[in-house]
């Protein structure tokens, strides 16, 4: 057995961590030989939900888990942290401007980017899924600004899933003889679903597939409206599918893949993003915590319009996030 990895989750009473907790103590993330101490994190409110989640983890007696701690204190919970999975985030209710929501959560991500900072591992490797996740993730950066940039990702594979498998039931295929559909900029209704790069069978997709017509009213808007036609059908957001593809992102993440995947992490300048923007790229993932973004798949003249929108969008909640944080001369 190796050394125990300290994993802490936040928002880790809520519905994605119900998913999720289980598959990472079964071995689906770090392997069946990588012990876990875990640490759960969550509001002060949810601290009953939270003895009852550790309750649960404790009856599955799951050989991996070494040991449970949990609590609403941000500081304890990322001391020595190796993994921070961040699924907490102030949920939008009624009512409320999407630049509240922002401002809300930028909030909690400075204060989760100074913890960080401040008591987890300089080699820490950390995924945001809490949403907005891309302009979380880029507050979070801000803050923990003595991590490297590159160990902080957030969620754009529940994305990329969910193209990929579309496609696939379109080819009456498994959706593991796809690859290369990528989901470009903002984990949002923006968001650009690209199968231009598209293989199946190691050769391309189907000239049927790269219509235009069935792009622009079929496959882009399914899977950028497919977070919300889950909430309508569920009155809940995605959980299952959103805690497969953190176990999805985690694993390529630290064990490696021969697959192109999605992710969204700061941008270098590449493909022309702006710099300090987290953006969903298609990147290699080596393990051990390191990944490139790939950086030979031009969108076609096609893609342009739908990534500016994206890249937009980005921006401006970058703008609104940090104008609640920062004096304005520095934005
Ligand atoms: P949920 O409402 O069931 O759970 C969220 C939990 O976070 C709650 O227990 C809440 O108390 C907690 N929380 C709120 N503020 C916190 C804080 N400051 N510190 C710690 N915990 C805090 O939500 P869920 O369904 O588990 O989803 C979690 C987040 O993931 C949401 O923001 C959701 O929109 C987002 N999400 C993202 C993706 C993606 O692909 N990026 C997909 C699905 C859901
Ligand atoms: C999803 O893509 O399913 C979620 O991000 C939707 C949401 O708003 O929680």
């Amino acid at each position: 057995m190796e050394t125990p990895m300290r994993v802490t989750v936040t928002g880790a009473a809520g519905q994605i961590a119900y998913c999720f907790l289980p598959l990472l103590l079964r071995g689906e993330v770090f392997g069946s030989r990588q012990p876990i101490e875990l640490v759960l994190l969550d509001v002060e409110e949810a601290l009953s939900t939270l003895r009852g989640v550790m309750m649960e983890l404790e009856d599955g007696a799951y050989p991996l888990l070494t040991s449970i701690h949990y609590t609403n204190n941000v500081s304890e919970a990322f001391v020595e942290s190796d993994v921070a999975v961040l699924l907490g985030a102030f949920p939008r209710k009624l009512g409320m401007e999407r630049r509240d929501l922002l401002q809300k959560n930028a909030v909690i991500f400075k204060e989760q980017g100074e913890a960080i900072n401040k008591h987890a591992k300089r080699s820490v490797r950390i995924l945001v899924i809490g949403n907005p996740a891309n302009t979380n993730a880029a507050v979070l950066a801000h803050f923990a600004s003595d991590i490297d940039k590159k160990q902080i990702t957030a969620l754009s594979r529940l994305d990329q899933n969910r193209a990929t498998s579309f496609i696939a039931k379109k080819l009456k295929v498994s959706p593991e003889d796809v690859k290369n559909i990528f989901v470009w900029g903002n984990h949002s209704n923006t968001q650009y679903p690209d199968l231009f790069n598209g293989v199946t069978d190691g050769g391309p997709l189907p000239d049927w597939l790269q219509d235009e017509t069935f792009l622009r009213n079929e496959f882009i808007p399914t899977i950028q409206e497919r977070g919300a036609a889950v909430i309508k059908a569920r009155k809940l957001s995605s959980a299952m599918s959103a805690a497969k593809a953190v176990v999805d992102h985690l694993r390529d993440w630290f064990i490696g893949t021969q697959d192109i995947v999605n992710m969204i992490v700061c941008a270098d300048g590449s493909y022309g993003i702006k710099k300090g923007i987290f953006f969903s790229f298609p990147c290699y993932c080596y393990g051990n915590g390191s990944f490139e973004i790939v950086p030979h798949f031009p969108w076609t003249p096609f893609g342009d319009p739908y990534i500016e929108k994206t890249k937009k969008e980005l921006n401006a909640e970058w703008e609104q996030a940090f104008a609640a944080l920062l004096p304005k001369s520095s934005l």
